[in-house]
């Protein structure tokens, strides 16, 4: 039999492998669509307008921050419960689950942080149509029959949910004759009510006990258990979110037009563009913004769920609400609709009401990427596979031969004994402590990777470990499960398991991995998870995790626990001292709290480079703040012009690191000839002065969740013209960036926002006016980035090896000038770079000011104390030239020397030499 199996494997394997490789992108019939997936299509079927669920109006009962009641379903009298809590900072939350049931329902609680703070309620009106209540600012509608909530931020109605009555809750039953199980014995009485399979599933009842898909069966044990609803966003043409798709940034209309968005962690690599097809990750969380106002919602289920939208206008169920409401029938409106496979109805509303707030109100309730290490900001080198040590050490020492920076090397799955994770391969990577330590010479790191799946190799010490104490996930017969992944026969940890997390979190202790540092660093992939052997490339949906959850419930999740666990297994290694670093190709709802993700196995095509713009600014808006693409394109050879316009775009993103498949042609940095190799130089040397800007940013990223690289209309709310941008985004509140996407392209159209403000090329220091389109000239050496007129760009001027070795490096301050010519701000965080101090209030925050010719530096917040000091002031912007300038710190006066340049209108002052974390100012 276990032979059998093995054939059957390799086989399969041959064919995925073969299919794609002849084909050289995905094969779309390996993934479901909606018709083939059951409870999509029983959801997506739904006449809208005629839900059966109504409040039991008596039901009610009200609490100070929270509310609770019964909703019935009128064809099948199955009662639900329903409890609504109003919570801090402008948001709401509603859980819908079975009243009585046969069996529980998986709560994804992981996803959230341990204290949600709750906010008082009022109810100012109850009957037996409707019950009105209100928070802050917000008013709440419950509509009696059918069960509908309307939302208002102020007076204006901005979402309203199952207001086209798409709500679906199927309960769980007996199958047919019920045989009690376990859970069921007690609660026969239950099941003993439990009507047949109502008449309009009759047409889908094919799916509803079992289902198969190319040639595989899923045995779904407990049968029908979806829950689905729809949510209009009222007064809004675009929304934005649930990463992770390879599409655009504004979510297209789906209904009518293709399948629904699915999330639903899968491997696809070389996955097609411009789809609602799923890949690695799913973040349940959309965004829809207009000129007025933000909302967020997320949906929290960890099953499979589908999501459609469709923009509509006044024609909508809604309409009669809005028209009562606004007297006008004009209002435009984004419907979706959430289709999840089980676990309950769990919704949060975020209400803004700006971008910024609804970013702060997200991670409230999800977390924020603690504040990564510095060097983890720089850039990494990485490929699948850096063969054995001497090929590292000349990797690496071909980066200071080419005067290139670098932080990190990584390295992939064959650095491991036979693929077995943890360890080393004895004759390639003999003596990885000393590999380790000649990098951390010159202030370097590594990064090895790790996956979840395990060998099944009796000789092990993991797999013997897991298997001796039952920490694989198990089959439906309850065996191990096991799968067919890059070691071959594989056992898959259940990190659903809080002792499973807790042993993983033990592996990275020094003295358990082998030939492991403080300065070694983990990549978590293939977590979503992939298995080569099984249909759509993951574990088959009726395994079973501890506690008697089904694969089913818990799937997008997976990837998210295991990194959960990853991350403490850092922290503890460390005795909590230094901050971990880890990159994470699944991702859900949370996930930001541990690390980093990547956009997977992308291909070296102009295409890929598109498409990693939208596709890092939906992570972003998703919480995934830490993010990036592979730079250059995993899979094939990307010319080198590609190779540079990515290196120039991913100088410009979170997370910066080149990587590829290991059929690829060699292509570190310095491979690439003549101006190709000294541009793509330059751009990765372009990252390291402005580390300190990405530093801050991630520090106030931990701070108010806003995420570092955002979108236009994050700082332009009322731009409409920025809605549907694809190519251009903002660092923090200061940097306009417009990679250079396409190919052979020397020109391209930067739109400057904000008809009030100027910006300046960060080269040429050339000025433009905001408001306007303008074709910029971008030869392959030029990168389109411009500073916004009024701040202050805090830079490190001295490009080093690594970023650890710029510590206490002197700064430099670019002051740019508003269109009045008179102010700018900015801030500068500081700390230690690597460890938890800051939290104890070892850090600087600082605020810099241009007001009317004087500039001063104040410290915000904070005590900690650097040798770094003030190198240079660069203003740009100043109509004329000043005719001195004084500085004043402590007790001194000291002029300094500058430099006017009046072409420019850019003055340089010199060596104001004053300690970076002392309070000073300099009067022109
Ligand atoms: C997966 C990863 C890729 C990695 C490869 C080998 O395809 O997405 O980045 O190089 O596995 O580990």
């Amino acid at each position: 039999m276990a032979t059998y199996k093995w054939y059957i494997w390799i086989i399969q394997l041959f064919i995925i492998l073969n299919i794609q490789a002849l084909v050289n992108c995905v094969d779309r019939g390996n993934f479901k669509t909606c018709d083939q997936s059951g409870f999509c299509k029983r959801h997506r079927s739904i006449t809208p307008g005629h839900s059966p669920y109504y409040l039991e109006m008596s039901s009610f009962k009200i609490y100070e921050t929270s509310l609770e009641g019964i909703i019935v379903n009128s064809q099948n009298g199955i009662q639900l419960k329903f409890d609504l809590i109003v919570l801090k900072d402008n948001s709401m939350r509603f859980k819908i689950k079975e009243l009585n049931t046969i069996r529980h329902r998986f709560e994804a609680r992981e996803a959230l942080v341990d204290r949600i703070e709750e906010s008082k309620l009022e109810v100012i009106s109850q009957d037996s149509e409707k019950i009105i209540l209100t928070f802050g600012s917000n008013k709440v509608i419950l509509n009696g029959s059918p069960f509908r909530i309307d939302i208002f931020s102020g007076d204006q109605l901005v979402i309203s949910a199952n207001a086209r009555g798409l709500m679906k809750f199927e309960h769980y039953r007996p199958k047919s004759n019920p045989k009690p199980t376990e859970e069921g014995e007690e609660q026969n009485e239950i099941q003993q009510q439990q009507p047949p399979v109502p008449p309009e599933e009759e047409q889908f009842k094919d799916t509803l006990w079992e289902e198969t898909f190319k040639g595989h069966t899923d045995s779904k044990p407990y049968g029908p258990s979806s829950v689905g609803m729809d949510f209009s966003f009222v007064g809004f043409k675009h929304v934005y979110g649930i990463p992770e798709h390879a599409d655009v940034f504004p979510l297209r209309t789906t209904k009518g037009t293709s399948d629904p968005y699915r999330l639903y962690n899968l491997d696809v690599f070389e996955y097609d563009l411009n789809n609602p097809m799923a890949i690695y990750g799913s973040i349940p969380f959309m965004v829809a913004h207009s000129e007025t106002q933000t909302v967020g919602l997320l949906w929290l289920n960890a099953a499979e769920t589908w999501v459609d939208v469709e923009a509509s206008s006044n024609q909508g169920v809604v309409s009669s609400i809005v028209d009562f409401v606004k007297g006008n029938t004009q209002i435009p409106q984004q419907d979706s609709h959430w289709i999840s496979e089980s676990g309950i109805i769990d919704v949060f509303f975020l209400l803004g009401p700006g971008p910024k707030d609804v970013m702060f109100q997200y991670a409230k309730l999800t977390g924020v990427t603690p504040l990564p290490p510095l060097f983890s900001l720089g850039y990494h080198q990485c490929r699948w596979n850096y063969r054995d040590q001497d090929d590292v050490r000349n990797v690496d020492a071909g980066f200071d031969e080419n005067d290139i920076p670098y932080d990190v090397l990584w390295l992939d799955l064959d650095h491991t004994h036979d693929r077995k994770y943890f360890t080393w391969d004895p004759y390639k990577f003999p003596d990885p402590i000393a590999m380790q330590t000649n990098l951390t010479a010159k202030g370097r790191k590594m990064v090895t990777l790790v996956d979840p799946h395990i060998k099944r190799d009796n000789n092990y010490y993991i797999h013997k470990e897991a298997t001796d104490r039952g920490f694989y996930v198990k089959n439906k017969e309850n065996q191990d499960y096991e799968g067919w992944c890059w070691p071959g026969a594989s056992g898959y940890l259940d990190f659903l398991s809080p002792e499973v997390r807790d042993w993983w979190s033990s592996k990275y202790a020094l003295d358990q991995y082998q030939g492991s540092t403080l300065s070694l660093y983990t990549w978590n992939d293939m977590n979503e998870p992939s298995v080569f052997s099984e249909p759509e490339v993951t574990m088959p949906k009726d395994c079973k995790h501890v506690g008697g959850w089904e694969h089913r419930d818990i799937h997008n999740m997976y990837g998210f626990l295991m990194v959960m666990a990853t991350y403490k297994g850092h922290l503890m290694r460390s005795g909590g001292a230094q901050r971990p670093f880890i990159l994470s190709r699944s991702v859900f709802a949370g996930s930001q709290r541990y690390g980093a993700v990547w956009t997977g196995d992308n291909i070296a095509d102009w295409n890929h480079l598109q498409i990693s713009v939208p596709m890092i600014l939906s992570l972003s808006i998703a919480g995934m703040s830490f993010s990036g693409a592979d730079v250059g394109g995993f899979f094939r050879n990307p010319t080198p012009e590609l190779m540079l316009r990515w290196y120039q775009a991913g100088a410009y993103q979170p997370f910066f690191r080149a990587h590829s498949h290991h059929e690829t042609k060699r292509r570190e940095p310095w491979l690439f000839e003549g101006e190709y190799r000294t541009a793509i130089r330059d751009a990765i040397r372009a990252r390291y002065p402005l580390l300190p800007l990405w530093y801050t940013l991630f520090y106030e990223n931990e701070r108010t969740g806003v995420p570092p690289m955002r979108p236009v209309w994050m700082e332009f709310p009322t731009e409409t013209i920025t809605f549907d941008m694809n190519d251009e985004y903002i660092i923090g509140s200061c940097l306009l960036v417009r990679p250079v996407l396409e190919e052979s392209v020397v020109n391209v159209n930067v739109y400057f926002p904000g008809t009030n403000e100027v910006w300046y090329d960060i080269i040429t220091h050339e000025k433009y006016d905001g408001g306007q389109s303008v074709s910029v000239s971008a030869p392959l050496s030029k990168i389109p980035v411009y500073q916004r007129g009024g701040t202050i760009i805090p830079k490190k001027g001295r490009i080093r090896r690594s970023s650890s070795l710029t510590y206490n490096d002197p700064y430099t301050l670019v002051i740019a000038l508003d269109k009045s010519g008179t102010h700018a701000n900015g801030t500068l965080y500081i700390d230690d770079f690597n460890s938890f101090k800051y939290r104890e209030g070892n850090f600087l925050l600082l605020k810099f000011s241009f007001e009317k010719n004087i500039i001063s530096s104040k410290i915000l917040e904070g005590k900690f104390k650097t040798s770094a000091w003030l190198e240079k002031i660069i203003i740009v912007g100043l109509e004329k030239a000043p005719k001195s300038i004084i500085l004043f710190n402590k007790n001194s006066k000291t002029e300094l020397i500058s430099k006017y340049d009046e072409n420019q209108h850019l003055l340089t002052i010199r060596k104001p030499g004053v300690n970076i974390g002392e309070e000073w100012k300099i009067t022109l």
